[in-house]
């Protein structure tokens, strides 16, 4: 049995410095689920990468164990980022672990309530800022040029660093690379370590489809997005940091960058749910693409494929975008006949 996070198990073939001091929640060795109905459906052989199933919930973990780890060794008391939430909360857990000061920097009212809780719960400093997370995220670069506060966003290099692992670990299950790999693209720190991660691990390499929401899609449209809106809160990114690495990935793998709606996103995230997976609005990105593909005359070819699409987070990260579009459950009395009349026989 191994309890190892993912700086024990790869920090090897990570480019990380000599004094990094390993913090670890035991993240990484998700599971990848297969999904034997929609994969048939599509024609595939079709695997979830369970990525909400990090200790924080969603795939940032990978990236923050590295980016804290650095930080604490090299003496760093205080770090801060920019986030649409999740990298919000995993800062904030590694920076609790580590014994460090954390400053989060959220987009005002635009963050899911699961992430929002996460960076309390773990002790981090929330400020709202009245801006996008691409507002935001000017600021965190600014303040960590002109002070010693460590920036953790994916912007950091060792991020990527620990981000790859997830590539690592799914050649290892399959004993090589997928034919597809479907991911959602926000900031773009996550299409870039994987494509980095697979070229690095030299068992193959994917096509690499990624997706965005259509009304945060800089990479589909070809320019930033001013003001990005999307269900999606998580990629509600307009100008994406890793955009040129993102499409360079696409580009290279002989893969593409898309765009899909939000109403193709929360169908893409019932379909899974209906087949035992709650992700996030955002992490339902990778399968509403693939769905779009797959439909499409001129689409990617997935037929008889292998194909695994990420899932970055949790559906309990954004429990409201569930709940708000549901009436409340019926109410009986505590009673066995009001129970029968309501279900039936
Ligand atoms: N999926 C989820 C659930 C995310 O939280 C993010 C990014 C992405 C996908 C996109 O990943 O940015 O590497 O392309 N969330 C960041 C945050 C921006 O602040 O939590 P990316």
């Amino acid at each position: 049995m191994s309890y190892q996070g993912v700086l024990h198990r790869y920090g090897n073939l990570l480019d990380l410095p000599a004094h990094t001091q390993t913090v670890s929640l035991l993240e990484g060795n998700t599971p990848l689920i297969p999904m034997p109905r929609l994969g048939k459906e599509l024609g595939c052989e079709l695997f979830i990468k369970f990525e909400g199933l990090n200790p924080t919930g969603s795939f940032k973990d990978r990236g923050m164990t590295a980016a804290i780890s650095e930080a604490v060794g090299r003496g760093a008391e205080t770090v801060i980022c920019a986030s649409t939430g999740n990298t919000a909360a995993s800062a904030a857990a590694y920076a609790a672990r580590a014994g460090l000061r954390a400053i989060v920097l959220i987009p005002e009212g635009k963050v899911a309530v699961g992430k929002l809780a996460g960076a309390i719960a773990y002790g981090a400093e929330v400020i709202q800022v009245q801006g996008s997370f691409d507002d935001a995220l000017s600021l965190v670069v600014e303040i960590t040029q002109k002070t010693p506060i460590a920036l953790v966003n994916s912007i950091n290099p060792f991020r990527i660093e620990g981000q790859k692992t997830a590539a690592f670990e799914i050649c290892d299950v399959f004993d090589g690379a997928p034919d597809w790999l479907c991911l959602p693209v926000g900031n773009a720190g996550n299409i870039t370590s994987y494509w980095a991660g697979f070229k690095q691990y030299q068992k193959g390499l994917p096509q690499i489809l990624g997706v965005q929401a259509a009304g945060a899609a800089p990479l589909v449209l070809g320019h930033p997005v001013e003001k990005p809106e999307t269900v999606a809160t998580a990629i509600r990114i307009g100008r994406p940091a890793r955009g040129e690495q993102a499409l360079e990935a696409a580009q290279q793998s002989n893969g593409k960058i898309i765009a899909v709606s939000d109403e193709e996103i929360l169908s893409a995230q019932r379909i899974l749910a209906a087949e035992g997976v709650w992700v996030e609005p955002a992490s339902a990105a990778g399968i509403a693409g693939l769905i779009a593909e797959a439909g499409k005359g001129a689409g990617i070819e997935a037929k008889g494929k292998r194909v695994v699409v990420v899932c970055t987070g949790h559906g309990m990260k954004d429990p409201s975008i569930v709940t708000d579009s549901f009436a409340s459950p019926k109410v009986i009395p505590a009673a066995y006949d009001d129970l029968i009349s309501v279900i039936g026989k």
